[in-house]
C-alpha cells in the first residue's frame, strides 16, 4: 500500500500535529515495512493560491492547453497524480482560527479540480463524487490550543476543521465511515489535561494505525474532548 502524509503545520519539531503523523507511520511501518510513504510538507512548501489563470487553464480542453496554462496547472497535476496512488491519506493539521490553516486549504484547493476530479452533473442535479479517493480512508490528525469540539462540547458550534476536512474528502470520494480523526487539544493549557491529551492521542493513532494497518474496521475515533 501508499501512504500519502500531508502535513500542514509551519512548525518542526515543536508541532504536535507533526508528532502524531510521525508516531501513526511509525506504527503502521513496524506492521507493513514494504509499504511507501510519501510525505506532501504543505505548511512549509505552500502551495499555490488560485488565480483567475488558473481557472481559466482548468475550463480549458487538455488539448487546447497554451504552454502556460500547462505550466499554471502543474502544481495541481503532481498533487491530484499523488493522491491517485495513494491508498490510505493521513492529514496532520493545527487548527487555525477555528479551521483548517490556509495551506491546507490550498492543497485541497489545487486537487478538487473541475473537469479533472469532479464535474458537475446539472441533469442529475446534484454534484457526483469524484473517483478518486473512492473506497480509500483518511486520517485526520490534528492539534488545537483549545477543546472541547467534539459533540455535545462547549465549542463543538465553533468546529469548522473536522466538518471542513469531512467536506472536500467526500468530495473525493472518501465515505464518511472511512474518515478517521484523532485530535490533541488542550495545547495553550500546557497543564495536565493536555499532557493526557497528547498521550491519548499517541495511542489513538498508533491504535488507529494498527487496525487499518490489519484491515480490521476502525470507528471514527476523536481521542479527546
Ligand atoms: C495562528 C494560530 C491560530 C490558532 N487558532 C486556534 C483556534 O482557533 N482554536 C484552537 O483551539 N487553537 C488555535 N491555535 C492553537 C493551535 O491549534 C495549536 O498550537 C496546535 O498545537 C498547532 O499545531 P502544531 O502543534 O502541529 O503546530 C492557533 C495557533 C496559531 C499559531
Amino acid at each position: 500500500m501508499n501512504l500519502l502524509v500531508v502535513n500542514a503545520s509551519p512548525r518542526r519539531e515543536r508541532s504536535l500535529s507533526r508528532r502524531l503523523g510521525a508516531a501513526f507511520v511509525a506504527e503502521w511501518l513496524a506492521l507493513r515495512p514494504h509499504d511507501g510513504v510519501v510525505q506532501r510538507d504543505v505548511g512549509i512548501e505552500h502551495p499555490p493560491l488560485l488565480t483567475e489563470a488558473w481557472i481559466a487553464a482548468c475550463f480549458t480542453p487538455d488539448e487546447q492547453q497554451t504552454p502556460e496554462q500547462r505550466e499554471v496547472l502543474a502544481y495541481s497535476d503532481a498533487a491530484i497524480a499523488e493522491l491517485a496512488r495513494a491508498d490510505l491519506v493521513v492529514i496532520a493539521t493545527p487548527r487555525y482560527n477555528y479551521g483548517m490553516p490556509a495551506a491546507l486549504k490550498a492543497w485541497f484547493d489545487q486537487v478538487i479540480r473541475i473537469r479533472r476530479t469532479f464535474r458537475f452533473d446539472r441533469a442529475e442535479k446534484t454534484w457526483p463524487l469524484s473517483p478518486l479517493l473512492s473506497g480509500k480512508t483518511l486520517v485526520l490528525l490534528s492539534s488545537s490550543g483549545e477543546f472541547a469540539f467534539g459533540p455535545g462540547g462547549l465549542r463543538e458550534r465553533w468546529e469548522h476543521l473536522e466538518p471542513h476536512v469531512r467536506t472536500c474528502a467526500r468530495y473525493l470520494g472518501v465515505a464518511d465511515g472511512h474518515l478517521h480523526h484523532v485530535a490533541i487539544e488542550y495545547q495553550e493549557f500546557g497543564d495536565e489535561r493536555h499532557s493526557a491529551s497528547v498521550r491519548d492521542a499517541l495511542d489513538g493513532a498508533q491504535e488507529l494505525a494498527r487496525r487499518l494497518a490489519r484491515s480490521e474496521p476502525a470507528p471514527g475515533v476523536r481521542a479527546t474532548g
